[in-house]
């Protein structure tokens, strides 16, 4: 991870993949960036990034606190047990946000507590971080928001804050988030080869995962809202992330498989076309949103 990546986030607007997302399309594709057009990001273009690392166990604090951090990691890996009428598919935080949201280029939760507030250009708003908590409950959980003032939010949060001890608020750290690919053609035919020879392994020959791998589709999936509905999100996790433990794949190949994932069915997300309400959804948005509704110039 060099100074290549201080342009994670910036992945070029001609990722356009016909076919793929009907999504509309926007001029500016700085709302295309992975986590969002974040105070992070524009730092990301002068501030250099801070190198990722794990504090120890060891330097869990003690008392309510540290009991706080502890449950916080337990929910992310135990999501569908400890907090089941808010998760609606077989998916835990922790299938995504590998090692308990430890492991660079997989949506680390190291500094997450750093990267919020910032304003997300998909629900027009500036989020706070138990917003974008909430909104993978609803999406990559297919599930329903957990109270923001709640014991469980509060754990979570803390959890994420003791990963991110020591780093500047607003600040970009290495591994954070998902690498930018470059822009690549997804070809369907080769995408269902490298499925079979590659991924059925541990998560089916349907898909719909195993005792070793969580559902690529269907109804125990994330919905069609989630971020990792996204062919590039997709290719990305999958490429460096895929097969679990050692990724092996090049950039075309992630490409193609995330292409073949993606195309399956999977549960819907209601009042998805109220994304991006200004306009300008990244291209690989699997579904059409209406912008314009909100004629009102941007608030200053
Ligand atoms: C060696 C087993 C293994 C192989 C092979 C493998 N995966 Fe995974 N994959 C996993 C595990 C395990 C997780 C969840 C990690 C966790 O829960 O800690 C996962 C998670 C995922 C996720 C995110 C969670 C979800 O289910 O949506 C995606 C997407 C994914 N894998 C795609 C792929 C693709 C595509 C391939 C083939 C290129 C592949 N994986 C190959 C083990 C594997
Ligand atoms: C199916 C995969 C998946 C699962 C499961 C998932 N997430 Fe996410 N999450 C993502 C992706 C992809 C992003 C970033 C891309 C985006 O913004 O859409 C993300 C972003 C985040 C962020 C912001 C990260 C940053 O660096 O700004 C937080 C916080 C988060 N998720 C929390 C959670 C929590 C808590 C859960 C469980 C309730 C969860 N996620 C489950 C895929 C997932």
């Amino acid at each position: 991870m060099g100074a290549s990546s201080l342009n994670r986030f910036r992945v070029a607007a001609a990722l356009l993949l016909a076919g793929v997302g009907a999504g509309c399309q926007g001029a500016n594709d700085d709302s295309a960036s992975i986590v969002g057009d974040s105070i992070a990001s524009v730092a990301a273009r002068r501030v250099a990034e801070a190198r990722f690392r794990l504090p120890n166990d060891s330097s869990i604090p003690s008392g309510m606190l540290g009991a706080s951090v502890r449950r916080g990691r337990a929910l992310l890996d135990a999501t569908r047990d400890s907090l089941r009428e808010h998760v609606g598919n077989d998916l835990r935080c922790t299938s995504c946000h590998l090692d308990g949201g430890r492991r660079p280029d997989a949506i680390p939760f190291v500094g997450v507590y750093a990267r919020f507030p910032q304003y997300r250009a998909r629900n027009d708003a500036v989020n706070v971080l138990a917003d974008r908590v909430n909104d993978c409950f609803e999406r990559s959980m297919n599930g329903t928001p957990i109270a923001a003032e709640g014991r469980d939010m509060k754990d979570i949060v803390a959890y994420m804050a003791f990963l991110s001890q020591g780093y500047a608020v607003g600040g970009v750290v290495e591994g954070q988030g998902l690498r930018s690919m470059p822009p690549l053609a997804p070809d369907m035919a080769r995408g269902a080869r490298v499925f079979a020879s590659t991924c059925v392994a541990c998560h089916g020959a349907d898909g719909q995962g195993t005792a070793t791998a969580p559902a690529l589709w269907g109804e125990r999936s994330y919905n069609i809202g989630a971020g990792m509905a996204r062919l590039r999100t997709a290719a990305s996790f999958i490429r460096y992330n895929m097969p679990y433990g050692n990724p092996t794949l090049t950039d075309q190949q992630a490409f193609d498989v995330a292409a073949y994932v993606n195309s399956h069915p999977r549960p819907d997300f209601p009042g998805k076309e109220h994304d991006w309400p200004r306009g300008g959804a990244p291209p690989d948005v699997p579904y059409r949103t209406s912008p314009g509704r909100n004629t009102e110039p941007p608030r200053q």
